[in-house]
């Protein structure tokens, strides 16, 4: 090392007082009291939306193997999970169907069913436990026998074709008793579709939450196994959901959503993309969401499982995180544990 280049110690030339002006934050910081005075967001069982993942059958429930602690359940299992979530204060639960592989065809008419695997649970958990939110999923990839959002045609996913499916999807949703209904296709022109269905059916009182920015991503890979896509799936999904680089084209996204009729908007994924969410609050001022989604999930998870974080710690402080960020609302497959956890 070249000597000349030592720093020489000498005396601070001034006090921390003279340095800081006498501000100290730290001041504040000093005692449980008085953080918990100052504390500026505040986490609570209203801010939960609890995703749980259904299959056909009775009194089953297989756990997903990339999501310890979560579990595909048979219709009359969810509805007990329905009672449990109602009874701890979570507001409402997002349905997502694995369904037979047999019913999934090409264009997803599965969707069309009334008595679908999604339909059946509506009903059954809105007749069980009326005072719990449904939401369910609009999209066609659970139906779909190669696992993507839409109507697959010469390789292409056809927009138009798609919005028409997954509105007339959603009148069957809305149908079945679902309070939202949460297009995720990412599709252009589907809130305004779907809105218009939903009218011309009398479901004025049906609200659409659109997965406004839904961005191609790599976190959703345990879902794809629970719902049962991920052997189907090839290629991406890059045509039509966003580009994870953008942002801009992110507000696009839902500035055209709004204007199509979106009650209620989501960001997914949502750690990684507290950028967007804090835009979107900035820039709209609506009821804002985000997906904590599969992959953020696993990654807490099989780190705690490991010993390398505290599991419990990092579950809330990333919660905590997206009221910071803005968000109304967390769609997390956390939401029991973390009701039971703020119940004390
Ligand atoms: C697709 C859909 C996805 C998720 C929910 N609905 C993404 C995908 O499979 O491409 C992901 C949810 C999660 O990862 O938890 N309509």
């Amino acid at each position: 090392m070249d000597s000349k280049r030592r720093i020489a110690i000498s005396t601070p030339s001034r006090s921390v007082d003279e340095i800081t002006g006498s501000r100290r934050l730290r001041r504040m910081r000093k005692a449980d009291w008085s953080r918990r005075l100052v504390q500026e967001n505040h986490l609570t069982v209203n801010d939960l939306i609890w995703p749980i993942f259904l299959i056909d059958g009775e009194n089953r429930r297989e756990e997903v193997a990339a999501m310890p602690g979560v579990f595909r359940l048979t219709v009359d299992l969810a509805v007990k999970e329905a009672e449990r979530a109602a009874a701890l204060g979570i507001p409402a639960l997002a349905t997502f169907p694995n369904v037979n592989l047999a019913l999934r065809d090409l264009t997803g008419s599965e969707i069309l069913n009334p008595d679908n695997l999604i339909n059946r649970a509506t009903r059954a958990i809105k007749q069980a436990v009326p005072e719990i939110g449904v939401i369910t999923d609009g999209a066609l990839d659970p139906f779909t026998s190669h696992g993507h959002d839409g109507i697959l045609r010469d390789g292409i996913i056809v927009n138009d074709e798609t919005v028409e499916q997954v509105a007339a999807g959603a009148v069957q949703q809305a149908a079945a008793g679902a309070d939202i209904v949460a297009p995720s296709d990412m599709m252009d022109g589907r809130i305004g579709a779907v809105r218009d269905a939903l009218d011309a059916a009398g479901f004025q009182d049906v609200a659409i939450m659109s997965y406004a920015t839904k961005f191609a991503s790599a976190f959703y890979g345990p879902y794809r196994e629970a719902i049962g896509t991920q052997g189907l799936l090839k290629g991406d999904k890059k045509t039509y959901y966003l580009d994870h680089a953008n942002s801009d084209e992110a507000m696009r996204e839902i500035e055209q959503d709004l204007d199509e009729g979106a009650d209620m908007i989501m960001v997914k994924p949502g750690l990684p993309y507290l950028d967007i969410i804090r835009r979107a609050k900035d820039e709209f001022a609506v009821p804002t969401f985000a997906y904590q989604v599969s992959g953020e999930y696993a990654m807490i998870e099989a780190a705690a499982a490991n010993g390398w974080i505290d599991g419990e710690k990092a579950m809330m402080e990333s919660l905590m995180a997206f009221k910071r960020a803005g968000c109304d609302g967390i769609l997390t497959y956390f939401a029991p544990r973390v009701a039971e956890i703020l119940r004390g």
